[in-house]
């Protein structure tokens, strides 16, 4: 009888380390391992992309030992939505640069691997092929995408990894190192491959068809009177929002200071450089797709395009910084040229883009 019972016993308990073996291995495929990412037989078109005349004659940041190709940005695609990369298996690059938001994310602060929140606001990606070297993140303390891409993988607030976990973990991914060689010419998993793979895929991301970019094309007949006004308005010189969101990609090319505040909470560029005259100097995204990537400004104080435009209309502070184009006191919009202003930055908006397959994420179940 005691024997029995315990016999019983035994055998619950062994049915129960089971149950939760079984349960660990579910939670931990559902995590990430154990997940193949869902590829074309033929690579994505990365590498040559029909830029139209506007955007083809802009300089880039591609570096001489980075070229672009097709299996490099598909494997930097693929680690780009890799939870692998954190130290948890929770979060990939795509948790905080969402591709329905043009790769922003439409939360203020964005949550990291063990859930404490980041700083700044995290800004939508597309376009980075454009931006001078020296230029990014918000405070512009980097100077170009390869050295960046490995910035997150440690961040302690990101995605708390180190380079020596992420390339173990990789390499133990069976379908990794076919991935590498196809990019690099051998299976050989280093940082300096990850960073230069997601770094083709982030370049990768020009954001070309936008109605504006039609509008070029056709001489803006597609746009309705008020977007017209609305771009008279943006590139005109009293306004000067141009004049500092340059270029046909509406990129800054120098950080500057566009009177958030009198004191900076976030010194920006002068938190990089302790030097004064960088204090409360930013630099923003580049405003393709700006109807998608709200919250605005590095502390995504501003949830609309209508709180910006206010901003520049009436709300900008003296700072002894404040970029030479704006004026102290604002520039004083009516609600009319507010519209056409925003009616303006909506033609920016890429629909191709932030539905393209080849930027989605190869995790995912297929449709
Ligand atoms: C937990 C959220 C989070 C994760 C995960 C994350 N990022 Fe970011 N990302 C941000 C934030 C916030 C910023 C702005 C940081 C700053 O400027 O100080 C940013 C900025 C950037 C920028 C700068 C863009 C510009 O215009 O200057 C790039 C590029 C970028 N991230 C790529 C990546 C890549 C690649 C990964 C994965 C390896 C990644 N991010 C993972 C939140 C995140
Ligand atoms: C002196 C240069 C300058 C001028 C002129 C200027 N901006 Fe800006 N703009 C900036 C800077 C710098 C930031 C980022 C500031 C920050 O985050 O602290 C910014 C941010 C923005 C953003 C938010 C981008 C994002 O993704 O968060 C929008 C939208 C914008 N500007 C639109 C405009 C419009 C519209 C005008 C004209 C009315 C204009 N800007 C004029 C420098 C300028």
């Amino acid at each position: 009888m005691t024997r029995n019972l315990y016999c019983i016993r035994h055998l619950a308990l062994a049915a129960t380390l089971s149950l939760v073996a079984l349960l660990t291995a579910a939670a931990h495929a559902q995590d990430t391992p154990g997940r193949v990412p869902n590829l074309p037989d033929t690579p994505y078109a990365y590498a040559n992309v029909p830029l139209p005349p506007h955007l083809a004659v802009i300089q880039t940041n591609i570096p001489k030992d980075n070229p672009i190709t097709d299996h490099g940005a598909t494997l930097g695609r693929v680690l780009f939505y890799d939870k692998r990369l954190s130290a948890n298996n929770t979060t990939a690059c795509a948790a905080c640069h969402l591709q329905e938001y043009a790769f922003s994310d439409p939360q203020q602060f964005s949550t990291g691997f063990a859930g404490a929140k980041t700083p700044r606001n995290a800004m939508g990606l597309a376009n980075g092929r454009f931006f001078q070297a020296d230029h990014f993140f918000w405070d512009a303390r980097v100077k170009t995408l390869e050295e960046l891409i490995l910035l997150p993988i440690q961040s302690p607030i990101e995605m708390g990894s180190t380079l020596e976990r992420a390339v173990a973990k990789v390499a133990a991914a069976p379908f990794y190192p076919p991935l590498f060689a196809k990019a690099f010419g051998s299976p050989d998993v280093t940082p300096e491959r990850i960073a230069k793979a997601v770094a083709q895929f982030i370049r990768a991301m020009v954001s070309y068809q936008s109605k504006y970019d039609e509008g070029i094309a056709t001489g803006f007949r597609n746009f309705t009177g008020q977007e017209y006004f609305g771009m008279q308005l943006f590139e005109n010189q009293a306004l000067r929002c141009a004049r500092c969101h340059l270029t046909d990609t509406q990129i800054l090319i120098f950080p500057s200071n566009n009177g958030l505040d009198v004191v900076y909470a976030d010194k920006g560029v002068g938190s990089i450089t302790g030097d004064g005259f960088d204090h409360g100097l930013f630099k923003p995204p580049s405003l393709r797709n700006a109807a998608l990537t709200g919250p605005y400004m590095h502390d995504g104080r501003f949830a609309t395009l209508q709180d910006v435009l206010k901003h520049y209309s009436s709300g900008i502070q003296s700072h002894k910084n404040l970029g030479s184009f704006l004026p102290e006191k604002g520039v004083n919009l009516t609600a009319r040229q507010r519209d056409a202003i925003e009616a303006f930055l909506h033609t920016l908006t890429d629909t191709a883009f932030i539905t393209d397959p080849k930027f989605s994420d190869p995790f995912a179940k297929p449709q």
